[in-house]
């Protein structure tokens, strides 16, 4: 399944360090695309979702009018996820051996945003403490148009947007987790993706990537419409 046309582009590199940002449609092959839109998809129909929080530790707060997904972490337990992840490490390396940003880690969650939901615009690691240093999302939807909403909008420091990224199937954004403000606008139909974050080693707080295993994060489960189940992409 792998093959030489799915490494990074070659000038992803370039473009992280002269815009801070890079898109590249097409990614990841479709067949491992599809693999991780089922997986998604499965775990919303068995609720095995949970809503999305914003800040970190004591100040994490489910807060729908600034962020309106559900996520499940990655943990590795499927081929599909296995292959992704390793897709990562690879980039993980490549950013490591040219820029030298020392990310030692990635975390990734699936994402669905109901139709309604969007996500305001925000920092990945706005707080000093915050490890994640490069931020990654794979899009998983089939044949999306400018008119379902839910893009991705990038912004400069002053708040005027730069680019607009349609979430369509295979497309992998890469962004500086630190200087790079975005947002994901309303969005009319499912939306699915992997967020993922490339981290530094938190050598001084071992239990600090624990944060986001606190109990609290339990929700009650995502929409079960089940026209809506049926109506999927
Ligand atoms: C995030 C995020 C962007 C996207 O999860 O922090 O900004 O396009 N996601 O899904
Ligand atoms: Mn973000």
């Amino acid at each position: 399944m792998e093959s030489a046309a799915y490494l990074p582009a070659p000038c992803f590199i370039d473009d992280l360090t002269t815009t801070g940002l890079a898109v590249m449609p097409g990614f990841v092959e479709p067949v491992l695309v599809t693999a991780l839109r089922e997986e998604v998809h499965a775990g919303r129909a068995l609720a095995g979702m949970r809503r999305a929080r914003i800040g970190r530790g004591e100040g994490r707060r489910l807060v729908s009018a600034v962020r309106g997904d559900w996520i499940r972490w990655l943990d590795g337990s499927t081929e599909a996820q296995q292959r992704f992840l390793g897709q990562l490490e690879r980039i993980r390396q490549e950013v490591n051996a040219a820029l030298l940003l020392g990310l030692f880690e990635v975390e990734a969650h699936f994402a669905l945003y109901p139709p309604g939901a969007g996500y305001q615009r925000h920092v990945d690691a706005f707080q000093h403490d915050n490890p994640r240093r490069l931020s990654a999302v794979l899009y998983l939807n089939r044949h999306w148009r400018r008119s379902q909403g839910g893009e991705l909008a990038v912004y400069d420091a002053e708040g005027r947007e730069l680019r607009r990224v349609l979430p369509e199937a295979g497309t992998l954004v890469l962004f500086l987790s630190q200087t790079v403000p975005h947002a994901v606008l309303p969005t009319r139909r499912w939306r699915a993706s992997i967020a993922a974050w490339f981290r530094l080693r938190e050598a001084d707080n071992p239990l600090a990537g624990l944060a986001r295993l606190q109990p609290d994060d339990i929700a009650s489960p995502p929409v079960a419409d089940p026209r809506r189940l049926r109506g999927r992409d």
